[in-house]
Parts: C-alpha cells; structure tokens; sequence
C-alpha cells in the first residue's frame, strides 16, 4: 500500500482542500504558492533544450586556505544573451570558485554574508569538528562573517560546499550558492590522472526561468513534495552549454548539485563511462559503466577518452529515461555538448588499481539502526504543525537529538522506503560510510555506490543498508534527505557523537 502525502506549514489560515479524492491539509504560507496543486500527482515539467552553443565555463580555482567568499545577490548570463539574477559567492557570477586543497592541510576560510537572510557554509562530504560543519543555525545573520578553520582528514575527492541555514538551503542553493572542494593526495598524484585544461568539474543543476531568463525561488505546492524540477538544466552555471575537447582522455567531476531532480547519465555515442571514483574519493580499480543514476548531492568521478573521434565530432552527455519514480525519469534530454577537436596523442594510459580503498568488515559494526523514511504521517517539527516532510515520523527540530552516537564507532543504518513514493537521497554530516546493499526497488548496490560515500539515493520501495565509520570529532551533526525541499520541509534530524 503506497502511502499518501500529507501536507502542512505552519503558519496561519489553516483549512482542508479536496483533490484526488484525498484530504489534504492546508495551511498558508507566504513560501508556498497553490499553482501546482492540481500537479500533485503528475510528472515532472518537460526539459527544454537550448542551442549548445555557449562556451562551458569553468569556474578559477583557488586555495582553500585563504578563501575568502562573499555570498551576494548578483547578475549572471545563465541564458544566452540574457541576465539573470542570481546568488554567486563574487561579484558578477553564480556560483562560487573550486577550492582546493591536500590531505592534512590546515584550511582558514572566510564567509561575507552579503544577502538579506542568514547563510552559511556547509563543506559536504569533509570530516570536520562540529562547529566548523555549518550546521543549520551556525549561521551569519545578513552583512555578518564567519571563519572556518580546520585540517582535511579526507582523502582525495571531489566534494563541495553549500549554504545550510535552516529552512533556507534549497533557496540558497537554487540561486546559486555552491561550489567545488577538491581533495588531492600523494595516492591520487602518483596516478597522473588528467589534470588543467584535461580535468573538468561539472557541477549539473536545473532552474525553472521564466522567458526573460529570470529564475527566483518561488515553490509550489508539488515542488515541496517532489524537489522543485527545473526545465532547463544548466552545467556550471550556464543552460545547454558546450565544450571544446581534445582527442585526449578527460576527467570530468561530475557533481548533482540540483534541488530535486535525479539524472541517468550517459554519453549520446553509447561510450561508457571510466568510473574512477565517487563521493568520498578513487575507487580500487577503474570501472567502465554505461550510465549513471546521480541523485542530488551525489558526485562521480569519471573519465572520458575522446581519441579516436574525428575533429567536429559531437558527444553530449545526456540523461536518460529511468524507472523507480513516479515523477521524474519519463524524459531523455541532453546537458552538455563535447565538441572535439585535434589535439595529438593522448599520453595518458589508465592505471589498473588506484587507491587501497578497502571494505569494512559487516560483523565490525557495533550498532544497528533503522530510519524510516518512506514519510507517511509524522508530527512535530517546526512550530509543532504536521510536517510535509519527517524521517520516523520526526521533523527537523533543532532543540532535539535524535540520535547518539559514539565517536569512533562503526554502525549499520538501515534507510527504508519500502512505503514510499518519492525517492530519498539519504545524507550524512560528519561521517562517511559505504553501501552495504539494497533490498527492494533495485535490488543492487551499483559500481557508482562503491567506495566512500557520503549520500545514498532510497527509490520507492527500497531498504538501503550503509556501514558508516564515525569520525572522532564529538558534536552535533545534521543528517537529511538531499533532496533540498525535503530536506527544508523538515526532513532531516540530528545527532550527536560523543
Ligand atoms: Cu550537501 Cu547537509 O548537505
Ligand atoms: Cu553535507
Ligand atoms: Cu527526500
């Protein structure tokens, strides 16, 4: 029995509307229009294409240590030929640059907030002390700063940073707060792995403009219970752009930075993929994979070899249809466009292993525990009305911890959306953990879940068990759905290791 949503914020004027034959409670709410209401159950918003033409940008890289970031309101050519307001961490650009930094490096960064509203710094997927992890209400008021301070104990990977203040993350982030934290190590540079103008981050995300190229952060209704589903889908910024390529071999960092919507990721000449790594850094070995079910929040590290292909060839990366979702996946649409061009000999040959990545034994876990996420029903949360949103039956409260956990530990958590009907990328702060398998839906743990993970996608109808290794720092840490209107409707708890 597939269970129905149930709806409510808090807030005043609160009534009962009918549709579908179902009851729905109602209360409004200055952040939630009622225009998609009728949608409730329908399918995500067709995507609409734009010409391919414009230049990919890349975002500068810099050190992390010493990063100065300015949140701001700000203007971006997102569209072609068209300004759009936007959210960037500098003047003039959404977005924000692609930090940088080694294992065991000791990071000073600083956030300016220049909007109108709280924000942060989330660095998601880093293992840091509680109180540099930018936790929902550690935040700068509007004009305040904040500093951040602290080692890298990851291993080299691709992660990223984000706004986190309650309520106000999917916001943040769809006027485009986000950027890149790349982690290397010795392991990663003995490999030689294509690197400069070789090496590309892709950050995909989606945004609903209007004609004029305007995109303001205004959900409906069905975007609260579905992640608000763009129809253009911008790759670093800018909509249906396109990149020069050499005939080399790429590496391409691929991170969904979007709110809600999944993509199936493929390559439109039917190449594989080289899978090289995932959320929490290289895999053991190199992997070909044909496609890629990249939920929000998730990254995979691939690479891409274009020698071969005839000068003018062109490759896009493209997602593909996919089942598990009664919303999203109906449609096939394309996102970058891979232009090649001559560009000699590609020197770089694929090692056969790359990191002593290694599992963690089952029978070391000394907990197991069991989240609920399939949202039938709930209660409490912010100003105790019924949330939209809850993992167990519980919204996110701030003043309340949901679960303790011992520092250093090894546990098994188990993510059950066997009732669901939305899929759920489950998230953890202050932890990595790996993917034990996937009962339900699926049924398989896929070569992209390998590895360290930080983000898990639960479809309708899947129990997903993880083991996650507890780092040492003692805190309060978030966990959430990183769909980011799940999340900012109250799906997301707290814990505390100690
Ligand atoms: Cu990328 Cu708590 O999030
Ligand atoms: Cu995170
Ligand atoms: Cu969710």
């Amino acid at each position: 029995m597939k269970r129905r949503k149930f709806i409510g914020i808090t807030g005043v004027g609160t009534g009962v509307v009918l549709f579908g034959g179902t009851s729905v409670l109602v209360t409004t709410s200055g952040s939630c229009n009622m225009d998609g209401m009728m949608n409730m159950d329908g399918v995500a918003p067709e995507v609409l294409e734009g010409a391919f033409d414009v230049p990919l940008p890349v975002p500068p890289s810099m050190s992390a240590n010493g990063a100065a970031l300015a949140a701001q309101r700000t203007t971006a050519t997102v569209f072609k030929g068209k300004t759009s307001t936007v959210s960037g961490y500098q003047p003039g650009g959404i977005l924000g640059s692609t930090l940088r930094a080694s294992t065991g490096d000791l990071v000073n960064a600083t956030l300016q907030n220049n909007l109108a509203e709280p924000s942060n710094l989330h660095w998601h997927g880093l293992l840091t002390p509680a109180d540099m992890d930018g936790h929902p209400s550690d935040v700068a008021q509007a004009g305040g700063s904040l500093s951040y301070s602290f080692p890298i104990l990851n291993r080299a990977g691709t992660y990223w940073y984000h706004p986190h203040p309650d309520m106000k993350t999917a916001k943040q982030a769809y006027e485009g707060l986000a950027g890149f934290f790349l982690v290397t190590d010795a392991e990663e540079q003995a490999l030689g792995l294509p690197a400069g103008e070789y090496e590309l981050p892709l950050v995909i995300q989606d945004k609903r403009a209007d004609a004029a190229g305007k995109f303001a952060y205004s959900p409906s209704m069905t975007d609260e219970m579905n992640g608000l589903l763009g129809e253009s889908v911008l790759v670093n910024g800018v909509h249906s752009p396109m990149a020069e390529v050499a005939t080399r071999t790429y590496r391409l960092r691929i991170l969904n930075g979007s709110n809600g919507r999944i993509y199936n990721l493929a390559l439109s000449n039917g190449a594989s993929f080289t899978l090289i790594g995932t959320d929490g850094g290289l895999l053991a070995a190199p992997e070909a994979v044909a496609s890629l079910l990249l939920s929000p929040g998730e990254r995979a590290d691939v690479l891409v070899n274009f020698s071969g292909l005839s000068s003018g060839t062109e490759v896009f990366l493209e997602s593909k249809t996919f089942s598990g979702s009664d919303y999203q996946g109906k449609q096939a649409f394309r996102i970058l466009n891979f232009k090649v061009k001559e560009g000699g000999a590609d020197p770089f040959s694929l090692p056969s292993s790359l990191s002593t990545y290694s599992p963690i034994a089952e029978g070391t876990a000394t907990r197991n525990r069991s989240f609920d996420i399939s949202n039938g029903g709930g209660h409490g949360g912010h100003g105790g009305g019924m949330a939209m949103h809850n993992i167990n039956g519980k919204s996110y409260d701030e003043s309340r911890i949901d679960e303790t956990v011992t520092a250093g530990a090894t546990e098994i958590w188990t993510f059950d959306n066997t009732e669901g009907i939305d899929p759920h990328p489950m998230h953890l702060h202050g932890a990595l953990f790996q993917v034990l398998d996937r009962a339900g839906g699926r049924a398989q743990v896929f070569p992209h879940e390998k590895g360290w993970k930080d983000t898990v996608l639960a479809m309708p109808g899947e129990k997903v068990r993880v083991i996650v290794a507890f780092g040492q720092e003692k805190g309060v840490y978030v966990f959430h759905c990183h769909n980011l209107e799940h999340e900012d409707t109250g799906m997301m708890l707290q814990m505390e290791i100690g």
